[in-house]
């Protein structure tokens, strides 16, 4: 018997298990429940007594070997599996690994377009006083422009002290940052901005506005019109137009809002500008003499120009979302759509 088994040890050093059909007929002759090795266990009481032990070390070392040289054949055979061409066609694992908020997304976008052109990014608070807000900008108290922006009151103010309110504008940091420094100042405040409003499809309680502005000697209308081309296209492509159009604001003397030609008709008119040609984009003007002097900036030495965008509205013009409430219900469907803008 010891022959045997040391002839079917030869046997299984030698086997190429190369295949999943050479693992398959291994384990049915030789490891298997009806394989050679167990046939031998089987025959092993007839082992006269004198060889028992000879013959049960070889036969448990021939077990080991077997089972052992199975086992690495069947791990290298899987991971070659792993490396064998996939079936494109196969549906992609829906894995998110997260992504930047749409909004948060475009805003950056709109950042990067003025720091390439030296603007400095600033930040200011958006519990304000009414000084900040409305006042030093050129809100007179009873001026009717008051009432174009809803505010949400945090603390009345008596005869000394100024109202609380959770700031309506971003406009606000033109008049933190003046006041704070000399020009030239080439400033872009991001930010989040609050308003009584009812919420619906295109209104919100809060959004986010961008401003920008710019103070300096000699700085003129050309150089707002020039920065707005520059913005309009570097944000919507080369081939985008802009129209300005005369408006009001009480910080800005002139003021001027300003349209771009259509992204979708690209200026012919359809349903989305409403067959104008025209949609419109952010409101912009020269610094009110009044402002700078609000801000100790010697009106008749410097001038300024200064826009203001809501972040959202741009986000519209590139996503065409239909509903604004979409953006702040963290429904991640809608969210990872926007996965590869940032
Ligand atoms: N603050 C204005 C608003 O919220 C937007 C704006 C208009 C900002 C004209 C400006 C500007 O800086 O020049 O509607």
């Amino acid at each position: 018997m010891i022959d045997q088994l040391e002839a079917l040890f030869a046997q299984v050093q030698q086997s190429n298990l190369q295949t999943k059909e050479d693992l398959e007929s291994f384990k049915r002759e030789v490891i298997g429940k009806n394989g050679k090795i167990n046939h031998f266990f089987e025959d092993f009481k007839q082992v006269p007594k004198e060889q028992k032990s000879a013959v049960g070390k070889k036969l448990n070392e021939l077990k080991q070997f077997a089972e052992q040289l199975f086992v690495e054949a069947n791990e290298r055979l899987s991971d070659h599996e792993s490396d064998q061409p996939h079936d494109i066609t196969l549906p992609g694992n829906s894995d998110f690994g997260g992504g930047r908020h749409p909004i948060f997304a475009v805003q950056n976008k709109i950042i990067d377009v003025f720091r390439r052109v030296g603007f400095v990014v600033e930040d200011s608070p958006e519990i304000e006083t009414d000084w900040y807000n409305f006042t030093a900008l050129h809100f007179e108290s009873d001026h009717p422009a008051r009432d174009m922006q809803d505010t949400f009151f945090v603390q009345k103010g008596t005869e000394t002290k100024d109202d609380i309110l959770l700031r309506t504008h971003t406009s606000n940091t033109q008049i933190r940052i003046l006041e704070k420094s000399k020009p030239p100042i080439r400033a872009i405040a991001p930010g989040r901005v609050y308003r009584n409003e009812t919420i619906s499809v295109r209104a919100h309680c809060y959004f986010n506005q961008i401003e920008a502005f710019a103070v300096d000697e000699g700085i003129s209308f050309a150089d707002l019109k020039q920065t707005l081309l520059y913005f309009a296209q570097t944000m919507f492509g080369k081939n985008v137009k802009i129209r300005l159009r005369p408006s009001f604001f009480p910080f800005t003397e002139i003021s001027a809002e300003m349209d771009i030609s259509c992204l979708i008709c690209e200026g012919k008119g359809c349903a989305v500008c409403k067959h104008s040609g025209w949609v419109e984009v952010l409101g912009s003007g020269m610094i009110d003499p009044q402002v700078l002097h609000n801000c100790n900036i010697d009106p008749e030495k410097y001038s300024g120009y200064a826009l203001g965008m809501g972040v959202e509205r741009i986000a519209q013009l590139l996503f065409r979302v239909p509903d604004l409430r979409l953006y702040s219900q963290n429904d991640l469907r809608f969210l990872q759509q926007f996965q590869s803008f940032a």
